[in-house]
This record gives structure tokens, C-alpha cells and sequence, in this order.
């Protein structure tokens, strides 16, 4: 048989949880509004299995999303598991009737939302549990002691290998960081959208694993006519090289990209073996100077489509 393939090389989360850099984002798998099932079951499942197939080991996904929707997909695609894939999860918010996201950050309900996890995707322990603090237009300030420390003791308990953050700033890291290890932080970061630079440094030099939220734009897809130009350039598609220049941004750089398509997969993982020359990342960087309000219009996109304060 032949050796499996690591597409984009792999990184050891939390310094032993090997994943491949390049994984898979399963939130496009539930229905519109990331609420209910999706149109397609099967072609949800063939997702998952194409993604494992082309040698993905790290698999993005929430509680939240439809919700339970995605984890049972999941866990009917996938269980039981092979020994090298590793699913992550977040938690810190909860759907209400209508598909609204609202914040669940009492330790009862991490506890719970932990725990309904486990039992959705068939596992005795979660390999990374991100928590996911609140805010729409970038990171809610403030104290996530509180929660943090709920996630720390659940770890304690054996239910949590790896702890991570998502949609935070560089000091909420640093408070987290007083309380257990971060292994990895899930921020919105793009091409378009630049905001952590700084953080990704920071977290490199750490040995923290930085996974973009966002990778291709979210809800609302990377527009460049400078990616456009690059990728006819490389005769690759867009979306191949919006990916490829994150992979060469920074080695603790993990990927997640979404998608409910098995073509649109196969041209994300290429982006794995897509060599970028320094004329064309020199392109690609200059539209994060040019194109920083990434985040605003998603924001404003997510405002507009009824999804609140804590989407994603
Ligand atoms: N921590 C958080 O707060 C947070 C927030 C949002 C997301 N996430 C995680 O991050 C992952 C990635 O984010 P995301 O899925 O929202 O956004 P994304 O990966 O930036 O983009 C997904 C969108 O791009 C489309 N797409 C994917 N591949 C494509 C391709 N090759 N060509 C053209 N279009 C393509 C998808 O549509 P198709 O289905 O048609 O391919 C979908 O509309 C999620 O799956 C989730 O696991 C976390």
C-alpha cells in the first residue's frame, strides 16, 4: 500500500498532537445559516471521507454547528476513527430555536456542551477543545478567566487532551496562558484580513499552532483582482493560492478551509503541493495593506444574516 501523503507537512499541536497542516473546516456541512441538516447528507459524507482519503488528519468542527448536525455527520462518515485523525472542537455558545447564536459560558453549560460532544462523535476524550470567546466584529474584551478555568478543569478530568482560544486578543492569550498551556489559537485571518500579523509571530515563536477562521473569506469569499492576476499566472485556481499563501506565512499556520464540495476540496488540498515565488507572495502580501476591512464586511455580513454575537 502506499505511503499516505501529509498535505502542507504537519505540526505537533500542544508539542505532541501531529496534525496535518492542511485539514478540513466542517462547518459548511450543516444547512443554510450553519442551522439544520444540509441538502445533500450524502454529499456531506463524502466530503469528510474525500478529506480523509487525500491524507487530512485534523478536522475542524463545533457542537454548535446546526446544531449536533455536523458531529453526527461526522461520526457516521468517519467512526470509528482512523488512529491518526484528530477532531477539534469549540465551545461557548448555543443555538436558540430560530438558528441565533448566543453565548453559553456558565461552567454548567461548557460542561455540558463538552460532554455532548463526546457523545456525538463516539469519543472517550476530546483531543483539542477551543474556547470560543464572544464577539461579532472582532474579539468581546475582557476577563475569559472564568471559562478558561472551566475548560483547565475539565482537562483535569481527562475529557480535554489539548486546550485552545478562538476569536481572541494577544492578552486574553496571555491571561489564558497563567491558568493551563494554549495550544492553539483560532482567529478570523485571511489574504483580506490581517489583523493578527503581530499575534502569529508571537504564537510562532511560542510553538502555538495559529488556525484562520475565515481562510477563503467566510461568508463572504476573497475578491482580488490581484489574487486573480497571481492564480492565472500560476495556473492554479483562486482559492488554491489564497490558501497556498497562508501555508507559506508562517510554519505554525494550520488550515481549515470549509466547504460542502468534493471539487471544492480537492482544489483547497492542492494548495499543499502549489510552490508560491517571492514575486508572487510579494503580490499576495500587499492586499492585506490594501483590502484590511475583511473583517468589517464580514461582520456586517453577519449582522445582516441574523447570525449574532458569537458566529462560528
Ligand atoms: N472559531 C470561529 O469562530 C469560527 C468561525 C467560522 C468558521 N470557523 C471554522 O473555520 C472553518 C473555515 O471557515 P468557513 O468554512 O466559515 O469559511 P472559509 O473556509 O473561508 O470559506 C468557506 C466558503 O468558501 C467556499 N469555498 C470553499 N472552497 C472553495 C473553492 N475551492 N472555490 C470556491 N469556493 C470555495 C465554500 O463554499 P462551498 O461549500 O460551495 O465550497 C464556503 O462558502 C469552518 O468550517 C469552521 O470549522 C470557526
Amino acid at each position: 500500500m502506499a505511503a499516505k501523503t501529509h498535505p502542507g507537512g504537519t505540526f505537533a499541536v500542544g508539542g505532541d498532537l501531529t496534525v496535518t497542516r492542511m485539514g478540513y473546516g466542517a462547518m459548511q456541512l450543516a444547512g443554510p445559516r450553519v442551522f439544520g441538516p444540509p441538502a445533500d447528507h450524502d454529499a456531506a459524507v463524502a466530503v469528510l471521507r474525500e478529506a480523509v482519503e487525500r491524507g487530512i488528519t485534523h478536522i475542524d468542527t463545533s457542537g454548535y454547528y446546526g446544531p449536533r448536525v455536523t458531529n453526527q455527520i461526522i461520526r457516521g462518515a468517519l467512526h470509528p476513527y482512523p488512529e491518526d485523525l484528530h477532531i477539534v472542537t469549540k465551545v461557548g455558545a448555543r443555538r436558540d430555536a430560530n438558528g441565533g447564536w448566543l453565548e453559553a459560558l456558565a461552567p454548567e453549560q461548557l460542561r455540558a456542551q463538552v460532554e455532548e460532544n463526546l457523545r456525538d462523535l463516539g469519543l472517550d476524550a476530546m483531543d483539542v477543545v477551543n474556547l470560543r470567546n464572544p464577539g461579532q466584529r472582532g474579539p468581546q474584551p475582557g476577563s475569559i478567566a472564568g471559562p478558561f478555568t472551566t475548560l483547565a478543569e475539565l482537562q483535569q478530568e481527562g475529557l480535554i487532551r489539548h486546550l485552545g482560544l478562538s476569536n481572541v486578543i494577544a492578552g486574553q492569550v496571555a491571561e489564558a496562558q497563567s491558568i493551563a498551556p494554549v495550544a492553539c489559537v483560532q482567529n478570523h485571518y485571511n489574504l483580506a484580513s490581517r489583523g493578527d500579523d503581530e499575534l502569529i509571530g508571537s504564537l510562532a515563536a511560542q510553538g502555538i499552532a495559529y488556525v484562520p477562521f475565515f481562510p477563503l473569506g467566510g461568508f463572504s469569499p476573497l475578491q482580488s483582482g490581484t489574487l486573480d492576476a497571481v492564480a492565472e499566472q500560476l495556473g492554479a485556481a483562486r482559492m488554491t493560492v489564497a490558501l497556498a499563501w497562508l501555508l507559506h506565512r508562517s510554519p505554525n499556520i494550520l488550515l481549515i478551509p470549509g466547504t460542502s464540495s468534493v471539487a471544492h476540496l480537492r482544489e483547497n488540498v492542492a494548495a499543499a503541493d502549489l510552490a508560491l515565488p517571492a514575486d508572487a507572495r510579494a503580490e499576495l502580501d500587499a492586499i492585506g495593506s490594501l483590502a484590511c476591512r475583511g473583517a468589517a464586511r464580514c461582520a456586517r455580513f453577519l449582522l445582516l444574516s441574523g447570525i449574532g454575537g458569537v458566529a462560528g
